[in-house]
């Protein structure tokens, strides 16, 4: 997210939107706000697909009415599909939509997160179109390292020999977001979330358990709270962006010990607040 930023180009952001259902949220993307945002001198979309937070992963309608548009308007999807692997439904990649999608794509994966590698330095683009290759290498040529032993090498390992420990991970995470799920509803239904079709986060609407906390004064408030009252680390919504200012991202991929231990602390931090206002 830091990226367009950092190499001096406009980010315009197109906040997804959402529906509530018995408290939990559902997120799509809003085609009138994504063709609004485009204009003559847009070049990339970025898609996140699954989608960090929130655990989406597009349809193939959704995929390809993006694609299609950014076709429509010559823009390049670069899609990162870094979380395609730990997904608990199908993930259909940005590219296989249609030949002229994959013409107009470049697709960005790694092991890092599947197979909790990040600090083997290994991703990897996948781009079929000749030309756009050639650009994305003259662009990353002296700037992007190259990608070093180790990480060529736990990279290799982790596709040729993780599929049976992938499984029992899938499983291990798909029964924490239900757990996860379940515990919000059950024990904290103030707090409303996302059911994640992939990834290993859940996304937490935290603006409703402390009404009494003014609107503007929320955002300081509610990130130390969990932290103090709790001691569970969550990581800020407004990190991804003003729409996600009273949000929160939880991490499930721990334990199932450590997950209850951290789940009991949320509840018993909101109880104890809801007792001591
Ligand atoms: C959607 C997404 N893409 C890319 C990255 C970068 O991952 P890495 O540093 O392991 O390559 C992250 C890390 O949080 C991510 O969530």
């Amino acid at each position: 997210m830091s990226a367009p930023a950092a190499n001096r180009q406009i980010n315009n952001e197109v906040p997804l939107v959402y529906t509530e259902q018995n408290g939990i949220l559902h997120y799509e993307i809003d085609f009138d706000a994504f063709e609004a945002a485009i204009n003559p001198s847009t070049r990339t979309f970025l898609l996140c697909h699954p989608h960090n937070p929130t655990g989406r992963i597009w349809s193939t309608d959704e995929l390809k009415q993006i694609g299609e548009l950014c076709l429509e308007h010559d823009i390049v999807v670069v899609s990162d599909e870094i979380h395609c692997d730990l997904v608990f439904e199908q993930h259909t990649p940005m590219a296989t939509i249609s030949p002229e999608i994959a013409q107009n794509t470049i697709t960005l994966m790694a092991p890092s997160k599947t197979y909790n590698i990040p600090s083997m330095g290994f991703s990897f683009a996948i781009i079929q179109n000749p030309e756009l290759r050639q650009r994305f290498q003259m662009a990353e040529m002296g700037v992007v390292p190259h990608v070093g032993v180790m990480g060529y090498t736990a990279a290799l390992a982790a596709y040729q020999y993780g599929d049976d420990w992938l499984q029992a991970v899938i499983d291990y995470l798909r029964s924490s977001r239900d757990l996860v799920t379940e515990f919000f509803q059950e024990y904290l239904p103030q707090i409303k979330l996302t059911i994640p079709q992939g990834t290993y986060l859940t996304w937490l609407d935290t603006r409703q358990f402390a009404m009494d906390v003014p609107a503007q004064g929320f955002e300081q408030w509610i990130d130390p709270f969990f932290l103090r009252q709790a001691r569970v680390a969550l990581n800020k919504g407004a990190l991804f962006g003003k729409p996600g200012e009273g949000f929160a991202r939880l991490n499930f991929a721990t334990s199932r010990s450590l997950l209850l231990q951290a789940l009991d602390r949320m509840r018993d931090a909101v109880e104890r607040y809801a007792t001591q206002k």
